[in-house]
């Protein structure tokens, strides 16, 4: 049968609590863990290829995406808080829906996580490599983008890149640094969300004066966007998507809160909030300011926000906003790097993928050899594709996941509505199909090279699963129904 391997909630609750985590998370410490995996490539780099997609509208497409993050937050954190472990959306699926579905899930969380870390590298070398050249110390031009990227050459000219080497070495850096056993400290979060903020808010007090109504017209210029077309208003919220994604790091958190049912919903919709607004406000400050034509200079910058500061007469300052990107922008390709690494570790623990991936260093005590291998993954890609194609490609991926988990909420509040729910989410039967409807008008919404790469994608895991993963399995070989095909 297809469907009936499914991992029992009470083993997964059984083995969280073997690892008897201490509750000491508050809420405010969420809600800074949020932003700090929150405010990256997305809000820093991806305006301009909101402003390409959809012109000035892309304030609309903030607005949009934000709102299915803030659906999609609603039905996470009822899961999370009943089941709080790490593996997040895998490890639901496997619980409600069993070990197919967990394992296509996990599979596109390779996409989510893994495509993510490498899209913000290259958003992270975008503003390092103009910070270079600012002060006269910039890497030749073929240095600076991917083969599948552009460079703009001094007489306006856009070319094709060469291979991006500060996204490949920063993305090992952050490797080694997992390996070693970084993890996200709570002290450093703080102090770079501090920065972010800062960094944001002093674009605002900049930008926000020089605003001329001028630079809002024409509104529209590729309208609301048609399926697949990737363009247009929807087009840009599948893509600004991304500067949403990494509040599911709170509900991975939830096994260390305090009183979970006040605080986990606090703190994922409390980040999201903090983030959606300042992401409305930039939006509109940025458009207001420069005018965010398709094909003007704010779509084609690889650092917009330190652009529009430029632009605006305040270069020294436009420097330190860059310097900010450079300084923050590193701890969210660690968080997603690590969640990578751990939902890799669940699945090859289940047995879905080789057991050497869930070796653990013997001095580190970090899962050395599948963060190894993730983060030369990552680097590579890193090195050869522009990030608003990754951007797109993680979207997919996470859209996919974000549908299932509320699909799974659902079904768990039908199948067992006596289970003890720290947190419920308020008016499931309208958020919950909302949820599932704002994913995929997103996803269907994302260019149709993104979604074909997705279906290839699923395609090589649904092989990979039945050839492979499905004669491996834990649970399969305990049931007895793995003996068959092995
Ligand atoms: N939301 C994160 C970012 O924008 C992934 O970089």
């Amino acid at each position: 049968m297809l469907f009936d391997r499914i991992k029992p909630l009470e083993d997964i609750l059984e083995s969280a609590q073997k690892r008897g985590l201490r509750r000491q998370l508050g809420a405010i410490d969420l809600a800074v863990l949020g932003i700090g995996a929150i405010i990256g490539t997305g809000i820093f780099v991806l305006t301009s290829v909101a402003a390409e997609k959809a012109g000035p509208g892309m304030m609309y497409s903030f607005v949009i995406a934000g709102f299915v993050c803030a659906l999609a937050a609603l039905v996470y954190s009822e899961i999370a808080a009943i089941v709080p472990v790490a593996g997040s959306a895998y490890t639901y699926s496997y619980a409600v829906f069993g070990e197919l579905i967990a394992w296509m899930v996990g599979w596109a969380l390779i996409l989510e996580y893994a495509v993510a870390a490498a899209a913000v590298a290259v958003g992270w070398s975008g503003y390092i490599n103009g910070f270079l050249r600012e002060i006269g110390h910039g890497l030749p031009l073929f240095l600076t983008a991917g083969p599948r990227d552009t460079v703009t050459l001094a007489d306006g000219a856009i070319a094709a890149g060469g291979f991006n080497l500060l996204a490949f070495v920063v993305s090992l850096l952050v490797t080694l640094l997992l390996i070693v056993g970084t993890t996200k400290s709570a002290r450093v979060t703080a102090v770079l969300v501090v920065v972010k903020i800062a960094a944001l808010t002093i674009f605002l007090v900049l930008a926000l004066p020089a605003i001329d109504a001028a630079n809002f017209e024409p509104m529209l210029p590729n309208g609301w966007g048609t399926p697949a077309s990737g363009i247009g208003v929807l087009g840009a919220a599948a893509s600004i998507f991304f500067a949403y994604i990494g509040f599911d790091a709170v509900s991975t958190a939830a096994e260390e809160t305090r009183n979970p049912n006040r605080n986990v919903p606090i703190g994922l919709i409390g980040s999201l909030g903090v983030c959606t607004l300042f992401y409305l406000f930039v939006a509109y400050a940025a458009v207001g300011a420069v005018g965010a034509q398709p094909g003007g200079e704010l779509s084609q910058s690889k650092e917009p926000l330190a652009f529009v500061l430029r632009a605006v007469g305040h270069p020294v300052i436009g420097n330190w906003v860059a310097s900010a990107a450079i300084v923050a922008l590193p701890s969210v390709i660690l968080m997603m790097l690590y969640g990578q690494t751990r939902v890799l570790f669940t699945m090859s623990r289940d047995g879905l993928l080789p057991a050497i991936l869930s070796r653990v260093h013997p001095r580190f005590h970090t899962p050395h050899v599948v963060t190894l291998v993730t983060g030369i993954g990552v680097a590579t890609f890193a090195a050869i594709f522009p990030v608003g194609m990754l951007a797109d490609v993680s979207n997919s991926g996470t859209l996919f996941a974000f549908f299932t988990v509320a699909l799974s909420v659902m079904v768990l509040r039908r199948r067992e509505p006596g289970r003890h729910r720290p947190f419920r989410t308020p008016a499931l039967w309208l958020v919950g199909p909302l949820a599932m409807a704002g994913c995929l008008l997103l996803f269907v919404s994302l260019g149709w090279e993104t979604i074909r790469l997705f279906l290839g994608w699923a395609a090589i895991g649904l092989i990979v699963y039945f050839a492979y993963a499905r004669r491996r399995s834990v649970i399969g070989k305990e049931s007895g129904s793995g003996a068959a095909v092995s």
